[in-house]
């Protein structure tokens, strides 16, 4: 069990200032307790997509889900390309099992598509390659723009593919330029993500008119941050049942802090403020003890949901993969430990027949 931990840890791991993004797309037939198709895209090792035969293409960390909602269509077009290449890698699959005459068993086709961006250097670097049953069973070349098949069975595969010049200049396109701007992207995207700070909207909630009044913070980012109640300008700390601060599903944080207002005389409830900090920013949110502004009807935000991650199936899948694939990173690849999720964008062959 230990090893399958220190192979999720290397799933994660990071590289300098190269950038990559890869497409992980996987066909199995006979192979039981595993989704028939399932697809992955890993942003600089980590998986940031994924869908299967079952599920439809979802985001997998807060800020490709931020991103989705800024950016609908991105998610309606992954949907798109993850029916299409299902269907371009079942009857892929079916067809290759066929030609080796093979009329039963497990079997399973990948393939790893994407593009390495270097972002001191500029460089570039493209790569799509096939493997079926874990070897190497086709790919492109960018620099000639041909097809290497390593194997004799897939020589008639290399010489059709070969012959397709409008899709290996649409592929080469797409190295050279459509997926290098798409990681560029991602990474900036990433990145304004992650240093920014979000304040939140405060308001004072109550159940009934003897209850705590709870003062709710929601929508802040970072985690950093502090919610108080003072008097006179003095934090509270008696009468006072500070909450944790909690994940809200769309990446951003809240956190509740109640007042025991039963001693409170009237007169004296204008001296307490409710006090709201975010780490790396100056001026707090103060929001006045005031009957008024208390919501009282609508009961108390719902919880925290956090999104549920099925860590077992992608465990396997991650597993798998790595099986599957290490072979063909041996001695080739820079990140030989990098989780061959599977991916869901791309495919760039949707529209151009391609039949292995
Ligand atoms: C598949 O079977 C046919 C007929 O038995 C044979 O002619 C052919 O060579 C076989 N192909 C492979 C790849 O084994
Ligand atoms: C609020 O304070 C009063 C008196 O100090 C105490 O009796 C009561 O249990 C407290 N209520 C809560 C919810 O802690």
């Amino acid at each position: 069990m230990k090893k399958l931990f220190a192979l999720l840890l290397f799933c994660h791991v990071a590289f300098g200032v190269k950038h990559s993004l890869k497409y992980f797309l996987t066909a199995t037939s006979g192979v039981p307790n595993f989704p028939e198709f399932a697809a992955a895209v890993v942003l600089d090792e980590a998986q940031v997509g994924y869908c299967d035969s079952i599920r439809t293409a979802e985001p997998k960390q807060d800020w490709v889900r931020k991103f989705i909602k800024d950016n609908p269509q991105h998610l309606e077009w992954h949907i798109n390309q993850c029916s299409g290449n299902q269907q371009f890698f079942r009857a892929n699959i079916d067809g290759l099992m066929e030609r080796l005459n093979q009329t039963g068993g497990a079997h399973i086709l990948q393939r790893m598509n994407g593009c390495e961006w270097d972002d001191e250097t500029g460089d570039i670097r493209g790569f799509n390659q096939y493997g079926y049953d874990g070897e190497d069973f086709i790919a492109l070349d960018l620099q000639t723009l041909t097809w290497i098949a390593p194997k004799p069975q897939a020589f008639i595969t290399k010489l059709r593919w070969d012959t397709e010049k409008a899709r290996l200049q649409f592929n080469k396109n797409f190295y050279i330029h459509e997926c290098p701007k798409s990681l560029k992207m991602y990474v900036h995207y990433r990145k304004s993500f992650l240093q920014r700070t979000d304040l939140p909207s405060v308001s004072l909630l109550q159940k009934t008119a003897s209850s705590p009044v709870t003062c709710h913070a929601t929508g802040f980012y970072p985690d950093r941050a502090d919610l108080s109640w003072t008097k006179d300008g003095e934090e509270l700390h008696e009468d006072v049942d500070k909450g944790e601060i909690l994940p809200n599903h769309d990446g951003s944080f809240q956190m509740s802090v109640d007042l025991n207002i039963s001693s409170i005389a009237p007169e004296d409830w204008k001296r307490y403020r409710c006090v709201f900090q975010l780490s790396g920013v100056k001026d707090d949110i103060r929001t006045k003890l005031d009957k008024a502004a208390i919501r009282t009807n609508r009961g108390f935000p719902a919880g925290a949901v956090i999104g549920g991650v099925v860590v077992l199936l992608l465990l396997a899948l991650c597993i798998a993969g790595l099986f599957i694939w290490r072979k063909k990173y041996n001695g080739t690849q820079q990140h030989k430990n990098s989780c061959p999720a599977f991916t869901f964008k791309a495919d760039i062959y949707k529209n151009i027949s391609s039949k292995l």
